[in-house]
């Protein structure tokens, strides 16, 4: 008797990690929709870094989200984070509630400047001056990174690259390991990897549907 109730256990525990596991990571994608920018490689591999993404569709903004802890001594800047998605990712999520393949999500890192520190001063040097400035904006951009959903280019189908560097922007980007960067995606993302809960624009996509 208590040995099928632990059996009956074990496999209520293995269909709901089962379930967990389908609703992570659907088994099939979606093609890409057509007429989609799709991600391209250059020779080593490395993902080009995508242009006009600010032509797309804007999901969702952040400050100083994070979900480490602080190193000791670590004084930490909150960034601004601006997230975007193609067009026809969008409107396939918006029909499905799935991201298809090759779905790319652009996130640009900003300063966020206040009255003290900024590079807006220098345009209104002839107006009156910040003192009752409140709040903080996007200041100056500070990197840009990608997540980019290509089975082809890796079992685990979403790799994640950064562009930015102390020189500028890099042309292109190498995936980073899975430990830097898929697993707190993998374990935090409301949908498929993607953080979602932080994106009202993509969620109310699928109100009513
Ligand atoms: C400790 C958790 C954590 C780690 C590690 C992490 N991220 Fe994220 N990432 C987040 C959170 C939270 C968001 C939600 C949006 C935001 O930050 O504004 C996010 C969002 C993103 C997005 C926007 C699309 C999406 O998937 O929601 C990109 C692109 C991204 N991260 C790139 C990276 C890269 C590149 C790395 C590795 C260098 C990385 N992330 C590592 C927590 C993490």
């Amino acid at each position: 008797m208590r040995m099928w109730l632990a059996l009956g256990l074990i496999v209520g525990v293995v269909s709901l990690t089962a379930i967990v596991v389908a609703d992570d990571a659907p088994a099939t994608s979606a093609p890409p929709p057509a007429g989609m920018v799709q991600p391209a490689y250059d020779d080593k591999g490395q993902l080009i870094r995508p242009e006009g993404y600010r032509n797309w569709i804007f999901v969702g903004a952040s400050l100083g989200l994070d979900y480490s802890e602080p190193r000791e001594g670590q004084v930490r800047t909150e960034i601004f984070h601006h997230v975007y998605i193609q067009p026809e990712a969008y409107k396939h999520y918006q029909e499905t509630g799935t991201f298809p393949e090759k779905t790319i999500l652009m996130m640009e890192n900003y300063s966020a400047g206040d009255k003290e520190n900024n590079t807006a001063k220098e345009l209104t040097k002839d107006k009156e001056q910040f003192e009752t400035l409140n709040g903080r904006f996007t200041d100056s951009r500070l990197g840009v990174e990608a997540a980019v959903k290509d089975s082809a280019k890796s079992p685990d189908t979403w790799s994640y690259y950064a562009f930015g560097s102390r020189a500028g922007l890099l042309p292109s980007a190498r995936a980073f390991p899975k430990q830097a960067c898929w697993d707190c995606h993998n374990s935090h993302a409301a949908v498929d990897n993607v953080f979602l809960q932080f994106y009202p624009i993509l969620r109310e996509a699928r109100a009513g549907k």
